[in-house]
């Protein structure tokens, strides 16, 4: 049997062949999925939390997809992999690893010149890694897992609470993450500031 899951406001559907590209064929509602991914996270979590890692390591591509295979390696074959189909939020496919390599070159201008304060740094770079949109799934946790290792590790700041809410389920504190993106979408970033630490 298929997977068959439904779509929350927000959430990008995965293409059949990335479906296929499930390691745990037991797996067949979302709810399962969902915990065989949250494992998964928390274990990245806790391998990086036991390292002290600098901003210029954190900055690199190498890092950040290494990030993603930590986060979903054991649950899906492409982690890690940047997507090969397009999708109705993100960059075209072709420009992902140009955008990335950007991404990481302005940050770690803003970094070394201060050139906003250190949580709004990790925001942008949240925000505009999850429009850039590299892999087929996880680009939400991934964007904010990788913020809040950017601000915790690299910048010696309290991690975000990104409003210390389930965001994955529907609620209150997705609709205003959600509204928050938007807002940031339109190069205001206040209201995602103000949420991070929500
Ligand atoms: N208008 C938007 N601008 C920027 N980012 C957006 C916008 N709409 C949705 N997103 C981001 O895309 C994410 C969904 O992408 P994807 O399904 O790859 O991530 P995910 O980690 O599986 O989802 P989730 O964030 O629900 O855990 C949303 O969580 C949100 O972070
Ligand atoms: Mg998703």
């Amino acid at each position: 049997m298929g997977l068959n899951i439904d779509y929350e406001d927000g959430q990008t559907p995965l293409d059949e062949d990335e479906k296929e590209g499930l390691k745990i064929p037991g797996i067949t509602t979302r709810g399962e999925l969902d915990e065989f991914e949250q494992v998964g996270v928390e274990n990245a979590i806790a391998s990086l939390s036991k390292q002290k890692i600098s901003p210029e390591i954190i900055l690199t591509e190498d890092f950040l997809i290494d990030l993603h295979i930590k986060m979903f390696g054991s649950i899906w074959k492409w982690a890690g992999e940047f997507r090969k189909t397009n999708k109705n939020i993100g960059v075209d496919k072709y420009y992902i690893g140009i955008e990335i390599k950007n991404l990481l070159e302005d940050c770690q201008f803003w970094v070394n010149h201060k050139t906003f304060p250190d949580d709004e740094i990790a925001v942008r770079v949240s925000h505009r890694l999850v429009w850039i949109h590299p892999f087929a799934n996880g680009n939400g946790r991934h964007s904010r897992l990788y913020a809040d290792i950017l601000v915790s590790n690299g910048f010696s700041r309290p991690v975000f609470s990104w409003g210390s809410k389930n965001l994955i389920k529907k609620g209150e504190a997705r609709s205003a993450y959600l509204s928050a993106l938007r807002q940031a979408d339109i190069q205001d970033y206040s209201a995602l500031v103000r949420f991070a630490r929500s």
